[in-house]
């Protein structure tokens, strides 16, 4: 018997750092579902195809193959059709792409299996939107990880600038607002709090406050 962690919450709350650090402390695997839409739109993006519940989109998911692997480090490394694609989905336009194609009904089912099996091969925590909520309902801890917009926006360009993208505060602020709007009122499988989580504010914690916070959630629980 596995144990899965569900971490869910709004883009730049932190999700992916404090997780992967935490996952690394408890030896668990840590498992960023975004990467996975955010591949799915970098294919359509290759191909052309607009991020919009369409027969092309249909017919993209009957021609691709996504799937995790991790490295020697333990980092996540996402594959499509067999090919490292990771560096090429954190720009600030895959965000986007991804946040619309997440929305697709078709797209979400097509990666629900990916996403379930490797909760039921390893301890994980896996960070998402309905991690808690439609992938794993049954997981043994649910948090909910959120922060406010201008924490989060002013994170997200820290790590951008850092990384040496040219990019504007306002631009990002304005672009988590709306990936928030998308991601929380699409129908299908829209981000909000799991029945049963615990929401964590990371807005006054820092990095290793939040790391904290989210163990000893993780430790009370199981
Ligand atoms: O976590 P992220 O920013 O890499 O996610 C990219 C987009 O994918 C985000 O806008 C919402 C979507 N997403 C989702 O709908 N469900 C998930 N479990 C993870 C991400």
């Amino acid at each position: 018997m596995y144990t899965a962690v569900a971490l869910d919450g709004p883009a730049g709350a932190g999700k992916s750092s404090i997780a992967k650090r935490a996952a690394k402390e408890l030896d668990f695997i840590y498992v960023d579902t975004g990467a996975l839409y955010r591949t799915v739109g970098y294919a359509a993006t290759l191909e052309g195809i607009e991020p919009v519940d369409s027969p092309e989109v249909d017919s993209l998911l009957t021609r691709i193959a996504v799937d995790l692997t991790f490295n020697d480090r333990g980092e996540q490394i996402v594959l499509l059709n067999g090919e490292d694609v990771s560096s090429f989905i954190r720009t600030p336009e895959a965000s986007m792409t991804a946040s619309k194609i997440s929305a697709i009904p078709k797209v979400r089912a097509f990666l629900l299996d990916l996403q379930r099996n490797m909760a039921k091969t390893h301890n994980v925590i896996m960070d998402g939107r309905d991690i808690g909520t439609v992938v794993l309902p049954d997981a043994q801890v649910k948090i909910f990880l959120t922060a406010s917009p201008e924490a989060r926006a002013g994170r997200r360009y820290k790590e951008l600038i850092e990384k040496g993208m040219n990019v504007n505060y306002k631009d990002i602020l304005k672009d988590v607002i709306a990936r928030d709007y998308n991601d929380s009122h699409r129908e299908t499988a829209p981000l909000k709090p799991a029945e049963g989580c615990v929401t964590v504010d990371t807005t006054e914690l820092d990095f290793e406050q939040s790391v904290a916070k989210i163990i000893s959630v993780i430790k009370e629980k199981l």
